[in-house]
């Protein structure tokens, strides 16, 4: 980018051709690219230059187009990924190598990634892990955890020969070249360019009173289309996720409950809607006393924010066992503390975005989304529609990990497109989804724990405030999670545990990768360690003498016969532990200012709802001309449910994974199969999978009349069989095709066996556990309280890996959020609602990780498998702080452990 820009240029070279775009003012040049040329693989994350998102090569060097004014790429050659894809086959090596590591999950951060690895490439051919993470620095990945980013990039070994894909083999992910190539649309991708917009308007304040004057009379006077307000709603001004909480409005009427809440929206042109100045618009606001704490909210003076939830109480959760008051007394040693957390951001790639359009007097709408049908029930409720007039087609999802389980751009899409009856589409800018969308819940934590002289644990009490924010959300799961699980995976024969989610005047927090476990998990793993230390006990093996197996009861007095495999992943983890605390010894011993820790902490999370229905359906068919069809309607948001389920189906069919082709999410044509949360989707509609490909299976050696055992062959119009009497063949065109165009089919549900919890908590809660333990590895620099992780460790029991690779690129996903959780991330409403204010980890803060899959198989699980999602950070942290505590002696109860906390509880000798 040495070259001075030739401003007189009214052309640029774009993927080898010639481009003339009319160019507005200001205009940036991924504007350009996106809105004008239509070349939607630069993809957007942030508009600032903090994403790296939308990188491009301009003469050859990356540079972020949202901050390249496009006037300046005048007379240049820029390369998008699609064109180095179509034009350099070192791009195509590349995107083959990136579909070889799975390193492609949600895919959103892809185009970026390949963009500035390709420049790095072409300058060194082979390079260093170091050089990797130079070039690839400024590009952020939410999903992966860099580490198979950087594989790829290196090249290192992968997957070579793709294999049938049953379960338990590593294939590459089926829906990965679409990825690679940039071809995916999101959220943002799929309206026609130059359609109507929405932008939603938002309260400046925590709290405030507010007026809205004459709104249409601006809107006319200033061209737009029209607007919407609370007055448009036909049907219910207000949605939720859990019966009985539905209490967040679409629109606020008279008071605003948190900063960036939705009071209006302005419908018109794009280039318009993005010169308002909100300030201008004809609403008067008068902002209130806010609680922004949960100590505020619950004080005398404070405001309630909902009727009938007194001292802003929404609801609490509670289990109990045995007689903790007493076995705490009882005990030879106790430690206690309080622990506290503040709200994570989920920080996806992709903001929340969506297009709608009425197609025969019915709404379509278009948008990225972890829970089609939830939103279609969402939507029923707001529109005051029929669901038969309401269609939800998912769009690809950049990244979710909770926040889009929650209705966001749905509703101001659909009434925009009903009220104009034109297509509308919608992307918020990163601020917007960072004031708007839901979060992790802080939590205040007090705990207290004992155990005999033998190092077994003795009483356990448990107490914990969360900060649900303005609106329920899914705040109850978390309130209802949270005492199941505060224990961890350990036999605790004497126990209490209490939540309350209160209500406070900041974002509603809800569904974020553990729902409450992680936090609670800090808590109870930080004090193990302290248990071990006053009996002066090894850290692990304290663990490992603690640890549930099969026959003993949960704190919820369920005893799972089998399957308990946190026993396994402690132990796996043995060997890293004496080699790393020998090798921190010594380096502890030569060096002054850096010191180095170890640390480690188990995990566990029951895969599914808490005690409730759960259904997943999935539907399959064969066509006359041999195509094998699945109707797979789990959401794939990068974790690669499209795959997994596929594996699971093929397996059960006795198929190859490649030859089946799927039908994504959409409530027109695809059964439900439930949200992709809770660790669900493996397990719940992996079942439904299983029990289709089974189904379909048993239909076609009927309709062949051959044995069970018959090996079948898939092909063009025929089935061919061969069993122990010989070959058959079924020509699939002599039968009847059904209103689908299926000549056979099945469509099997299943339902996790679960028991409702007494009001002691005591029941079935899960069908399933599954179990993890992490070690990490620090140095800590103790003059200035900088943290650096060099190493981790992670021992899962995922039952059965349905596909290793991807198990892999989980575990690392969940230690980077782990560690961003643990070291750097904290939203604070108004202070850090973007990218660069607001810290995830980069590239260059992920060492290397080490992957140790457990197989210790589920009766309930298809094939054994367990459910992975959220498991993967839940011990994370916990470690990070007890690696910390080894390195420096000082024990840290709040995170983010940011330097300055850490240098302060360095120099205070006590926790932060
Ligand atoms: S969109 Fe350009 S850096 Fe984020
Ligand atoms: S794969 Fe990188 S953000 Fe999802």
């Amino acid at each position: 980018m040495n070259k001075p820009f030739e401003r007189a240029a009214t052309t640029f070279h774009l993927n080898g051709r010639e481009e003339a775009p009319v160019l507005q003012p200001g205009q940036r040049l991924s504007e350009v690219l996106r809105e004008t040329l239509g070349q939607r693989d630069v993809k957007i994350g942030c508009d600032a230059g903090d994403c790296g998102a939308c990188t491009v090569l301009v003469d050859g060097a990356p540079v972020c187009a949202c901050l390249t004014p496009a006037h300046q790429a005048m007379g240049r050659k820029i390369e998008t990924v699609q064109g180095l894809n179509a034009h350099d086959p070192l791009a195509a090596r590349l995107a083959q190598s990136f579909l070889d590591h799975g390193a492609a999950q949600c895919g959103i951060c892809t185009p970026g990634m390949m963009v500035s690895a390709v420049a790095l490439l072409r300058e060194v051919p082979a390079p260093s892990e170091d050089q990797v993470k130079d070039a690839l620095g400024g590009v952020l990945c939410r999903c992966t955890g860099y580490r198979k980013i950087i594989d790829a990039v290196m090249d290192a070994p992968a997957i070579s020969e793709q294999a049938a894909g049953q379960v338990g083999e590593a294939i590459r992910h089926l829906d990965g070249a679409d990825k690679v190539a940039a071809k995916v649309a999101y959220g943002d991708d799929v309206a026609p360019l130059g359609c109507l917009e929405v932008r939603v308007i938002r309260s400046p304040y925590a709290r405030a009173a507010f007026e809205i004057g004459d709104l249409e009379a601006f809107a006319r006077a200033a061209g737009f289309e029209t607007v919407l307000t609370a007055a448009d709603i036909a049907g219910q001004n207000s949605f939720g996720v859990i019966p009985g909480f539905e209490d967040q409005p679409v629109f606020a009427q008279d008071e605003a409950r948190f900063r960036g809440e939705a009071v209006a929206a302005l419908v018109g042109p794009r280039e318009q809607l993005r010169l308002i100045d909100p300030g201008a618009l004809p609403i008067r606001w008068t902002e209130l006393p806010a609680a922004q704490d949960i100590d505020t909210a619950q004080s005398a003076e404070a405001a309630q924010l909902h009727e009938g939830r007194a001292n802003n109480v929404m609801c609490g959760g509670f289990v109990t066992c045995g007689d903790p008051e007493a076995a705490l007394a009882r005990a030879h040693v106790t430690v206690e503390g309080r622990f506290q957390s503040g709200f994570v951001e989920h920080g996806y790639i992709e903001p929340e975005a969506g297009f709608a359009q009425m197609v025969n007097d019915r709404v379509e709408v278009h948008a990225c989304t972890q829970a089609p049908v939830m939103d279609l029930e969402g939507l029923e409720r707001i529109l005051g529609l029929d669901r038969s007039r309401i269609r939800v087609i998912p769009t690809a999802v950049g990244g979710g990990f909770g926040a889009k389980l929650d209705l966001t751009v749905q509703p101001y899409l659909a009434l925009a497109a009903l009220k104009t009856g034109k297509p509308v589409r919608v992307c918020y800018s990163r601020t917007e989804s960072m004031q708007s969308s839901t979060k992790r819940h802080p939590s205040d934590i007090t705990l207290r724990i004992g155990a005999d002289a033998d190092g077994k644990i003795c009483g356990f009490d448990f107490r914990g405030g969360f900060d649900t924010g303005a609106y329920a959300s899914w705040g109850p799961t978390v309130a209802n999670r949270v005492p199941v699980h505060a224990s961890g995976p350990y036999s605790v024969a004497d126990y209490i545990a209490q939540s309350t989610g209160i209500h406070t005047n900041n974002p509603p927090a809800g569904a974020f990768r553990g729902f409450g476990v992680p936090q609670s998990a800090i808590a109870q793993e930080s004090l193990f360690d302290e248990l071990a230390e006053e009996l002066g006990l090894d850290a692990l093996e304290f663990r490992i003498t603690n640890a549930l197996t099969n026959g003993a009861p949960t704190v919820c007095g369920q005893v799972f016969e089998q399957g308990v495999g946190v026993k396994a992943c402690l132990e796996a983890l043995r060997p890293a532990w004496i080699s790393e605390r020998a090798e921190a010894e010594t380096f502890n011993a030569t060096h002054k200012t850096r010191k180095r820790g170890v640390g480690v902490a188990a995990g566990w999370y029951g895969c599914g709802n808490t005690s409730l229905p759960n259904p997943s359906t999935i539907k399959s068919g064969i066509r006359p001309d041999g195509t094998l069809v699945l109707h797979q309607g789990a959401m794939d948001i990068g974790q690669g449910a499209n795959t997994v389920i596929t594996h699971l189906f093929a397996t059960a069919l006795g198929a190859r994974a490649d030859q089946i082709e799927l039908v994504g999410a959409d409530t027109d044509v695809t059964p439900d199969a439930g949200k992709t949360s809770a660790s669900r989707q493996t397990f719940v509609s992996g079942n439904a999978a299983r029990l289709s490909g089974e189904a379909l299976r048993a239909a076609i050696l009927e309709r062949m009349n051959v044995a069970q055992d018959a090996a079948l062959d898939f092909r063009a119009g025929a089935i061919h069989a061969t069993d122990a009497a010989g070959a058959h063949v079924l020509d699939l065109a002599s039968l009847d095709a059904d209103d689908e165009g299926y000549v056979l089919r099945a469509s099997e549900t299943y339902d996790p066996p679960t028991k409702p919890l007494d009001t002691n908590g005591q029941g079935h809660p899960y069908a399933q556990f599954g179990y993890a333990a992490h070690l990490a590895v620090v140095e800590v620099d103790m003059a200035l309280g900088t943290v650096t992780p060099v190493r981790f460790v992670a021992a899962h029991d995922v039952g059965k890996a349905v596909n290793p690779t991807l198990v892999e690129g989980q575990v690392h996903g969940g230690i980077a959020q782990g560690l961003g959780m643990a070291l750097m991330e904290e939203y604070i409403p108004g202070r850090t609602e973007n990218l660069h204010d607001y810290l995830i980890p980069t590239i260059g803060d992920i060492p290397p990780i080490e992957t140790i899959i457990i197989e210790e198989p589920d009766a309930h699980g298809p094939y054994g498998a367990k459910g992975l999602g959220e498991h993967v950070l839940i011990p994370t942290a916990p470690a990070l702080l007890n690696a910390i505590k080894h390195a420096t002696g000082v024990r840290l109860y709040k995170v983010p452990a940011i330097p300055s906390a850490v240098h302060a509880a360095l120099k205070g000798g006590a926790g932060a």
